[in-house]
C-alpha cells in the first residue's frame, strides 16, 4: 500500500488532523512519543503568545488497537485550545509575504481570514504527529532521523557533533534546537533584538538520517527521485524558500574532482571517502547518511506593518497585524524532521512492501542480504 498523507484544519478551528494511510499493521505507537514532538514544535526561543495558549496532545480515534497499528488508515487529531474561528474579525489588508493577497484573488474574497486560517502553519502540528509515527516505523528498521537548527538570521552554528546520539543530546538542551552551544547566546541576542524592534527572522534547518538502506527512491522516473521528493516535502512547509541536498549549493562552484565521493572497497558493501552528496545519488539513497537543509524566510506578520491596500476601500493602508512569532526556525526544524521521516518511510515501504511490520522487516533483511552479495568481498591481498 502506498503511504499517503492528507491534513485538515484551520489555525483557530476546532482541531488540526492528519489521515495517514499505508502504515503496516503491528507498529507500536506510544502517544507520549508523539506528544513529545508536538511539544518540541511548540517550543524554541522566539515563539509568540499563541504557542503559550496551545498545549498539543494527539488523539488517535482510528487505526490503533491496544497501542498498535491495525494497518488501516490512522486518524491523528490535535485539538486547538484557541478555537475562536467563528468569532474572529475579517482581515481586509493583506500582509506582504503571506498567502493573503494571492489567496484573496484566487478565492474571490475580500476577507483574508478565509485564506490565512489554513495558510498559517498551525496545520504543521498534524504533519509532526504523522511524522512521529513514521519515525517510530523507521526506528524499527534501524533508521534514525534528526532535525535541528543550523542558523537563525545571521548567526550560524557549525561545530555539530558527528554521532547522531551526541547531536541529539546537544540539540535537546538548546533553546534553538541548535547542537552548537557556542552560538546560543548570539542567537538569543539577534532574536530578542528583532522582537524588540517588531521584526522577524528566518534561518536554516538541517535533517540527517542514519541507517538508511541504499536504493530507496528511483533513478527511472522524475517523480520517483528521492531528492525531488525530499525537496517537495520540505518546500511544502510554509516559509521554506530553498532546499539543499548534501553540499548541493557549494558544489555548483567547485570542480567535479572536489565534489564527488570516491568509492572504496569495504567489508560487504563498498564504502565512500566522504559524503558531499548527502547520501543521495541518481535520486536514490546510496547507503550514506542522508543530509538535507531547508532555508526559511523571515515571518511575514510584522508588528510595524508594511504598506498594503485595503480591500474594502482600495486605498493604501498598513497591512493587518496578526499575533505572530518572531522566529519559528526551531519549530520548523521539528516540522522538517517529520517531513523527511515521512518521505523516507514512503520510499522504504515502496522497496519492501509488506502489510505487517514483520513482513517489512523480513523483506528489508532479505534485500540487504542480496545487496551485500552484489560486490564480491575484497581479496585477502586487497584487504591489506
Ligand atoms: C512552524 C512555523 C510557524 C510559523 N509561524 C508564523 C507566524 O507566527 N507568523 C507568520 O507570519 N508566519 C508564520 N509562519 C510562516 C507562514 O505560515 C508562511 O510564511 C505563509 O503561510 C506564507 O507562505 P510562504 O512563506 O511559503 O509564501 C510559520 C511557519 C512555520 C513553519
Amino acid at each position: 500500500m502506498t503511504l499517503r498523507l492528507a491534513t485538515a484544519g484551520e489555525s483557530h478551528g476546532e482541531a488540526v488532523a492528519a489521515v495517514l494511510e499505508g502504515i503496516p499493521a503491528g507498529l507500536a505507537v506510544d502517544l507520549a512519543t508523539v506528544d513529545l514532538l508536538l511539544a518540541r514544535r511548540q517550543g524554541g526561543h522566539g515563539r509568540g503568545a499563541r504557542m503559550r495558549i496551545e498545549s498539543d496532545r494527539v488523539e488517535v480515534p482510528a487505526g490503533l488497537r491496544a497501542g498498535r497499528t491495525l494497518g488501516s488508515p490512522l486518524l491523528l487529531l490535535v485539538r486547538n485550545r484557541d478555537a475562536t474561528l467563528e468569532r474572529l474579525p475579517p482581515v481586509h489588508r493583506p500582509r506582504p509575504g503571506h498567502a493573503d493577497l494571492a489567496g484573496m484573488l484566487k478565492m474571490g474574497t475580500r476577507d483574508a481570514r478565509d485564506v490565512l486560517e489554513r495558510a498559517s502553519a498551525r496545520w504543521t502540528a498534524s504533519l509532526v504527529a504523522a511524522g512521529a509515527v513514521a519515525s517510530l516505523l523507521l526506528r524499527e528498521c534501524g533508521i534514525e532521523v534528526s532535525g535541528f537548527t543550523v542558523s537563525v538570521g545571521p548567526v550560524a552554528g557549525s561545530a555539530f557533533p558527528e554521532a547522531m546520539a551526541a547531536l541529539r543530546k546537544a540539540r535537546d538542551v538548546s533553546a534553538f534546537y541548535c547542537p552548537d552551544p557556542s552560538v546560543e547566546a548570539a542567537m538569543v541576542a539577534v532574536v530578542d533584538g528583532a522582537k524588540a524592534s517588531g521584526d522577524t527572522l528566518g534561518g536554516v534547518v538541517e535533517v540527517r538520517a542514519d541507517g538508511v538502506p541504499p536504493g530507496l527512491g528511483d533513478f527511472r522516473t522524475r517523480e520517483g527521485r528521492l531528492d525531488a521528493r525530499l525537496a517537495a516535502a520540505l518546500m511544502g512547509i510554509p516559509a521554506m524558500k530553498a532546499v539543499e541536498i548534501g553540499d548541493g549549493i557549494s558544489a555548483a562552484v567547485r570542480p567535479g574532482s572536489g565534489v564527488h565521493d570516491a568509492i572504496l572497497p569495504g567489508d560487504g558493501l563498498p564504502r565512500r571517502s566522504s559524503n558531499r552528496a548527502g547520501g543521495i545519488e541518481g535520486g536514490m539513497t546510496n547507503g550514506e547518511r542522508v543530509v538535507v537543509r531547508a532555508f526559511m524566510k523571515p515571518l511575514s506578520s510584522l508588528r510595524e506593518a508594511l504598506p498594503s491596500v485595503d480591500a474594502l476601500t482600495g486605498e493604501a493602508a498598513p497591512a493587518a497585524t496578526q499575533r505572530s512569532d518572531t522566529c519559528a526556525v526551531p519549530a520548523a526544524s521539528v516540522v522538517a524532521e517529520a517531513a523527511v521521516a515521512l518521505e523516507i518511510t514512503a520510499a522504504l515501504l515502496e522497496k519492501t512492501g509488506g502489510d505487517s511490520m514483520d513482513e517489512v522487516r523480513r523483506n528489508l533483511d532479505a534485500y540487504l542480504e542480496a545487496a551485500r552479495r552484489v560486490f564480491p568481498g575484497p581479496t585477502p591481498s586487497a584487504r591489506r
